[in-house]
C-alpha cells in the first residue's frame, strides 16, 4: 500500500526501534531470573530506542519539535510541528517480557495531531492513521466496533497500583462499571489500548492521569477509524487533561455519563 513521504519516514523510524526492542525482549526474557532482574536493563533499552527514533525523525523532518517520555522537550526550530513519543509504552509489560508493548509517534501541527503510528514489534502489528486518510492495521482499513449497548461491549481501562492513581476513584468506576458491560480488560499499554479501540477489538477505553505520549497517536488513530477521543468531561481534550475516554459515539457517550459525575 503507498503511504505519503511522512508515514514512509515514521514507519521507517518505527521499524528501526523496534529491531532494537524486539532484541532486548529477547535478552530481558532471559533476565527474569537474575537476582538483579532486568529493571536497569529496560530503562537502557527504553532511552536507546528514545535517540533510535529522535535522530531518524529529526534527520527526516530537521526542525520539527520533539517530546519524548525519556528525554523530555526538545525545542525546533519550526514551532509548527512537535513529535510525541512514547519509545516503549508498556514498559511492566516488556520488563515481565510480556509481548504487549508498542512504540507510538504522534505528529502535532499548530496543536492538532495530524498523523500518528503505534507499533508493537512483538508481533510486527503497524497501526498508523493520517488526517483526512483513514487508520490502517498492517495495511488493511479499520473501523471501531459498532456495537451501542454497553452490556454487550468490552471496555479497556488502567488500573492503580502501588504509588500510581487514585484508588478509591478506580474503586467507585468498578463499582459503576462491572455491573453495566459484558467484560473488563486491563492490557497495560494504553496506546494499544487505543489502537485496540480503532481496530475494533475492544468497545470502549477509559484512563486517568496519562501522559501526552501515552495518548497522541492514538487519538488520530482512534478518529480516522470513525471513534470519538475525549477527556472525561465529554467535550474536553484527552491531551491537555491526561484523562481519556474513546469508542464509538454511542459508548464514548455511556462512559462519560458514568465517570464525569465520578470525578474530573
Ligand atoms: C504506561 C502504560 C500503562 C498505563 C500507564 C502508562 P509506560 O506507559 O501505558 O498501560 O496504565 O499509566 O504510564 O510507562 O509503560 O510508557
Ligand atoms: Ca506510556
Ligand atoms: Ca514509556
Amino acid at each position: 500500500m503507498l503511504h505519503s513521504a511522512l508515514i514512509n519516514v515514521m514507519v521507517k523510524a518505527a521499524r528501526r526501534a523496534g529491531r532494537s526492542l524486539k532484541r532486548d525482549l529477547g535478552e530481558v526474557e532471559h533476565l527474569q531470573v537474575s537476582l538483579k532482574g532486568p529493571g536497569n536493563f529496560v530503562t537502557k533499552a527504553d532511552k536507546r530506542a528514545e535517540e533510535m527514533l529522535y535522530d531518524d525523525l529529526s534527520k527526516a523532518r530537521p526542525g520539527y519539535g520533539f517530546i519524548g517520555e525519556e528525554g523530555g522537550a526538545r525545542e525546533g526550530a519550526d514551532k509548527s510541528h512537535t513529535w510525541i513519543v512514547d519509545p516503549l509504552d508498556g514498559t511492566t509489560n516488556f520488563l515481565h517480557g510480556i509481548p504487549h508493548f508498542a512504540i507510538s509517534i504522534g505528529l502535532q501541527r499548530e496543536g492538532t495531531m495530524i498523523a500518528g503510528l503505534i507499533y508493537n514489534p512483538a508481533n510486527d502489528d503497524l497501526y498508523l492513521a493520517e488526517r483526512g486518510k483513514g487508520a490502517f492495521l498492517n495495511d488493511q482499513r479499520l473501523r471501531v466496533a459498532g456495537r451501542r449497548q454497553l452490556n454487550e461491549c468490552v471496555i479497556a481501562c488502567g488500573l492503580p497500583h502501588i504509588g500510581r492513581g487514585d484508588h478509591a476513584l478506580s474503586r467507585d468506576e468498578m463499582t459503576e462499571l462491572q455491573p453495566r458491560v459484558a467484560g473488563l480488560r486491563r492490557f497495560g499499554a494504553a496506546a494499544l489500548d487505543m489502537a485496540y479501540i480503532a481496530a475494533g477489538r475492544f468497545d470502549g477505553y477509559w484512563e486517568r492521569n496519562l501522559s501526552p505520549w501515552d495518548i497522541a497517536a492514538g487519538t488520530i488513530i482512534v478518529r480516522e477509524a470513525g471513534g470519538i477521543v475525549s477527556g472525561v468531561a465529554g467535550d474536553d481534550d484527552a491531551l491537555k487533561t491526561g484523562h481519556v475516554v474513546c469508542g464509538n459515539e454511542y459508548v464514548h457517550a455511556e462512559l462519560v455519563k458514568i465517570l464525569k459525575p465520578l470525578g474530573k
